[in-house]
């Protein structure tokens, strides 16, 4: 059935109709087939996608969280929690428990995370494909806010009665556990001797503050914390190893310039050139020189990232304005020229819209546009000591990097093998080759994450800042 009208519904039918498809995350057509479907008996799958799998937003390194929310009063605060976990460019999953659908609505914790939010193990929609494994495990961290005595009582003891409780089973991922309750029941013998078996687990913990309660005239310590706090263990907890491996002060002192992403060129106000880079090696360079202590300017083109920590982020439309801006942030150290920075801008771009015309095609006339890297490299005066660019390649990418590192004068050369078939641009790995001035045979990385090559190359970077022979380098 391709489509499905549903008219004259009893004004009740429709209320009970909506309340129910908002609680499941669902369109109203799609609770309709469910419905449907349920009645008909049918042994077949709905082809419905509920939402679940509407595309969030593609970020760095793709860490996932499944945030269970436990029924506490403490639930609205993790309503702000998702927010400042996607904030950090995290992709968040909910799990709502029954308890907790009684302080938040499954609707709003949807809206928030940009996906259907999970409530019940027994959904035939989730669970067809073993919803709660692939909850349990299709994620980096499970943070439980707020972790209610209940259900921390549950995880001591191996209990997998609901859905939040079978994920919690079910895992082999971290947890992260918010505690929230009344002070006298975070003292209560029973809930030291959960907590106390759920550390020894290996479940991590952040809180409970001390402070006041919900209820009237009560304070102590059970306070669940606040948002901000969890959302910065969680970043803690998933930042790149490679970065976590970083020397904190080994760039310390040093100002680091890094273009990154594509640039657009006007066709005329509303049309312009550009190509498929996402930024996303660049921005984890970035993070990287910023987590390792360097001053850190990010100079990007268009792209859908957050700014990285700590990094001071122009954001620019033209290669022209890229350049500008880059000669702006001189002098500085280090030069890494990580964006794809169109070749050629329309010399006559339309000031107003183009129209289509009888008379025939437009003729939009290419001209070069400068070249950022080279124009750096080639510096006399406020020279980068270290200029390193990068070289995307499809074929022949040992020729082409060589020839570049010649023909724009940087010192170093990261090159890829950006072919369709590798899948590296726009998505989350890269295999790169370092070729550097006066040294014959190129260092050869394996693949990882972006994440990882960034960590690796500010690593290398601050090898050779600080003067260790090539040798020893690798
Ligand atoms: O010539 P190609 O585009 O392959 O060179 C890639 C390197 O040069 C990258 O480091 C890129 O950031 C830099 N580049 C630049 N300005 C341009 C073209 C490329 O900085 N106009």
């Amino acid at each position: 059935m391709a489509s499905l009208t549903v008219r004259r519904l009893d004004d009740e039918i429709k209320v009970a109709l909506k309340l129910r498809a908002a609680k499941n995350g669902r369109s109203v057509e799609d609770e309709v087939r469910v419905i449907l479907r349920d009645a008909a008996g049918s042994a077949e799958p709905a082809t419905i996608d509920p939402g679940a799998e509407r595309p969030q937003p593609r970020v760095e390194g793709g860490r996932r969280v499944t945030l269970i929310i436990g029924g506490g009063i403490a639930a609205y605060k993790a309503l702000d929690l998702i927010r400042r976990i996607k904030e950090r460019g995290f992709y968040v999953r909910v799990v709502l428990t029954q308890a907790a659908t009684h302080f938040v609505t499954a609707l709003t914790v949807s809206a928030l995370a940009d996906e259907r939010c999970y409530t019940d193990l027994f959904d035939s929609q989730s669970e067809f494909d073993a919803g709660h494994i692939r909850l349990a495990r299709d994620c980096d961290l499970i943070v439980v806010a707020p972790a209610t005595a209940d259900l921390m009582a549950k995880m001591a003891h191996g209990l997998a009665d609901d859905l939040a409780s079978a994920v919690l089973l079910a895992t082999d991922k971290p947890i992260l556990l918010a505690p929230a309750m009344n002070p006298l029941m975070w003292r209560n013998a029973a809930t030291r001797r959960n907590v106390a078996q759920l550390l020894h687990d290996g479940v991590l913990t952040v809180g409970p503050n001390a402070g006041e309660m919900a209820e009237a005239n009560e304070a102590g310590l059970g306070r669940m914390s606040e948002p901000l706090e969890i959302a910065a263990k969680v970043e803690a907890m998933l930042r790149p190893k490679q970065l976590q491996n970083l020397q904190p002060q080994s760039l310390n002192g040093l100002r680091v310039l890094i273009t990154a992403g594509p640039t657009h060129e006007p066709i005329d106000p509303v049309r312009y050139i550009a190509n498929r880079s996402s930024g996303k090696q660049g921005y984890a360079i970035a993070a990287a020189a910023a987590a390792a202590g360097a001053e850190t300017v990010l100079v990007s083109g268009p792209v859908n990232l957050p700014d990285p920590k700590g990094v001071r982020v122009m954001r620019v439309e033209s290669a022209r304005d890229m350049l500008s801006r880059v000669e702006q942030s001189l002098p500085a150290d280090i030069a890494i020229f990580a964006a794809a920075v169109a070749d050629w801008r329309v010399s006559n771009a339309g000031e107003q819209k183009i129209k289509k015309s009888a008379s025939g095609l437009p003729q939009l006339d290419l001209v070069e546009n400068p070249d950022i890297l080279a124009t750096i490299a080639k510096r006399t005066h406020d020279r980068p000591k270290l200029v390193i660019g990068f070289a995307a390649e499809t074929e022949h990418v040992a020729q082409n990097a060589t020839a570049k590192l010649a023909r724009k004068g940087s010192d170093w050369i990261v090159a890829n093998d950006v072919s369709p078939a590798t899948g590296i641009m726009g998505g989350d790995s890269n295999t790169v080759q370092i070729f550097m001035k006066d040294h014959t045979a190129p260092e050869t990385w394996p693949a990882m994450s972006k994440d990882d090559v960034a960590g690796r190359l500010i690593a290398r970077i601050a090898q050779a800042v600080h003067g260790v022979p090539p040798k020893s380098m690798s």
